[in-house]
């Protein structure tokens, strides 16, 4: 035992160092060696510079089974505290992966769950850097008990305060189901993995051979599951994105996301968008260069950008004002929406709409995609989930119909009936039950067959059909369209409108909570 002072300081500073050494230098250069940075080194890239303020410095975790006794790193490879990114408060905690492949202890769940408590009490924000083999075997039924704190403790905090997982490095079991229920997960490419279950274990029980890449990379990650948000070149790319990304969020739910003062005029005319639509209806076009056209800045940033590219998710600003951007691509399967499509949109809206951010709508859609690969699926209730999410959303709600509205996709893109705020169209926008062609075949197969010159009638047919139905005036006459916009000011159009929402208060009838068709 210390006795003077100077021994009791000694003491501490000897604490500390080992809280700085994590599970000793070899394992250290090892992950270095991996191309990863250590948990310490990140939370300071990801913090303003000395604002980092440790919490559960000294803790230990309490096993002694299966010889853990013997081993009781300080910290218990947990690094939480509290700290600022551009001043904002955020809770982070970060796992050490030199200190037993950063599995989760019963200790370091406590630390964890004290974190999660403060942010809820003080209304902001909680990161994870995350980069662990799940639960800690050693700890059995404890490790477990821990994870469920966090699950509840995450699901608590859903829609009150942002919660951000970035993954770090190879993520196992419980490690990927708690980043599973926060806002976004961001992953980077070649050295990080989220499984359930990993390559052996899949191998034992189903006899498939798959690498650690292929089953859970940020590639299959950020293109066939869709379990990543943003998909990063390194460690310090993703802290980097993190804050760009809490950039656009408020503190809580009860407070507005951040306004920035703008650097672009609001009624900036852009010339471009009145010729960026092709002639032909058919042709695409690329719906993020009208996006970029008409948010400050061109400034764009794209939410889950390799995924159900035929339609674009993510976050911009208009004249300062963060707003969620929902728009179809006509680039990718014309814009259709199918079953990821309607999941994205779906899980996007909503997140929006509990941080108080503005839906802003660009539509061009030919439908929902037929097929019976999408019926047996389950298209139904997928699309219904995105037609819930925009019904039940109560933000500020934009829409601008560039071309295409046809059919349900109509109904579901942000229409007027379910409560869209100010809905636009430019003037080749087309609204009907379906395209023309697909109109006339149905309804005049018989005039067409009978005619001297199909091809002819078939034209005319057309012709009149979009006299009738594809045009914008139809839906502006019934006041389902408050009005048709040059596209060159659509920019001016949607700030103004926005503008005019900033204090929209709106409430859903009480209830429990709805029942959105999972
Ligand atoms: C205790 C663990 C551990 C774990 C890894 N380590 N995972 N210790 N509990 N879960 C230790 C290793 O023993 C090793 O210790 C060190 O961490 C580094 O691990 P390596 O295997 O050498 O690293 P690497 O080759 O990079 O592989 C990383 C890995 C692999 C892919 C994560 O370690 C792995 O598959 N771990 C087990 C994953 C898993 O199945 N976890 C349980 C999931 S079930 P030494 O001393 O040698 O350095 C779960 C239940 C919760 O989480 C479910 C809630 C819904």
């Amino acid at each position: 035992m210390p006795h003077s002072f100077e021994e009791k300081l000694a003491r501490l500073q000897a604490l500390r160092r080992q809280t700085l050494e994590g599970g000793g230098a070899d394992k250290i250069a090892k992950i270095h060696a991996s191309g990863r940075l250590t948990a310490r080194e990140r939370v300071h890239l990801l913090l303003d510079q000395d604002s980092f303020q440790e919490t559960g410095v000294f803790v230990r975790h309490r096993s002694h089974e299966m010889g853990m006794d013997r081993s009781r790193p300080v910290g218990d490879g947990m690094v939480t505290g509290v700290g600022r990114i551009d001043g904002r408060q955020v809770y982070v905690f970060a796992q050490d992966f030199t200190v037993f492949g950063g599995s989760m202890s019963e200790a370091n769940a406590l630390k964890i769950c004290r974190l999660m408590d403060q942010a809820l009490e003080n209304g902001c924000p909680v990161i994870g850097l995350n980069d662990s083999g799940g639960a800690r075997i050693q700890e059995g039924v404890r490790s477990l008990a821990g994870y469920a704190e966090i699950f509840w403790r995450n699901t608590m905090a859903s829609g009150v305060v942002p919660q951000i997982s970035a993954i770090l490095g190879p993520c196992a079991g419980g490690a990927v189901y708690s980043p599973a229920i926060t806002d976004f997960t961001l992953m980077v490419d070649k050295t990080s993995y989220m499984f359930v279950t990993g390559p052996n274990v899949i191998k034992m029980v189903t006899n498939e051979d798959v690498t650690f890449e292929e089953l859970g990379g940020a590639n299959t990650h950020s293109t066939r599951s869709g379990v990543c948000h943003f998909m990063a070149a390194s460690d310090a790319d993703c802290l980097l994105m993190t804050r760009r990304l809490l950039s656009f969020l408020p503190q809580n739910n009860l407070e507005d996301p951040p306004r920035v003062v703008p650097g672009d005029s609001p009624d900036r005319r852009e010339e471009k968008l009145n010729s960026i639509i092709p002639d032909d209806n058919r042709k695409p076009y690329d719906m993020l260069d009208v996006i970029r056209l008409v948010v400050d800045d061109g400034d764009f940033m794209e939410v889950q950008s390799r995924h159900a590219q035929n339609l674009i998710c993510g976050f911009a600003r208009l004249d300062g004002q963060p707003v969620g951007i929902v728009a179809n691509q006509p680039k990718f399967q014309a814009g259709v929406l199918d079953i990821n499509a309607s999941l994205k949109g779906a899980r996007f809206v909503r997140t929006c709409d509990c941080f108080n951010v503005p839906l802003v709508v660009f539509e061009d859609v030919p439908g929902f995609l037929p097929g019976t690969e999408q019926e047996f699926g389950g298209i139904i209730k997928h699309g219904a989930k995105l037609l819930f999410a925009f019904c039940e959303a109560t933000v500020p709600k934009l829409t601008v119909i560039t071309r295409k509205a046809y059919g349900g996709a109509y109904d579901v893109m942000n229409s007027k009936h379910i409560r869209a705020d100010y809905n636009v169209a430019w003037p080749g926008a087309e609204l009907a039950v379906m395209g023309p062609e697909g109109a006339v075949n149905i309804l005049h197969r018989q005039t067409l067959a009978q005619s001297d010159d199909p091809a002819l009638e078939r034209r005319r047919l057309v012709d009149e059909y979009n006299e009738t139905h594809a045009n914008p005036f139809i839906a502006a006459g019934l006041g389902y369209l408050d009005d048709v916009i040059e596209p060159a000011d659509t920019r001016r159009h949607l700030v103004a409108a926005l503008h005019s929402l900033r204090n929209k208060k709106q409430t859903l009838p009480p209830k429990k909570h709805g029942n959105i068709p999972l």
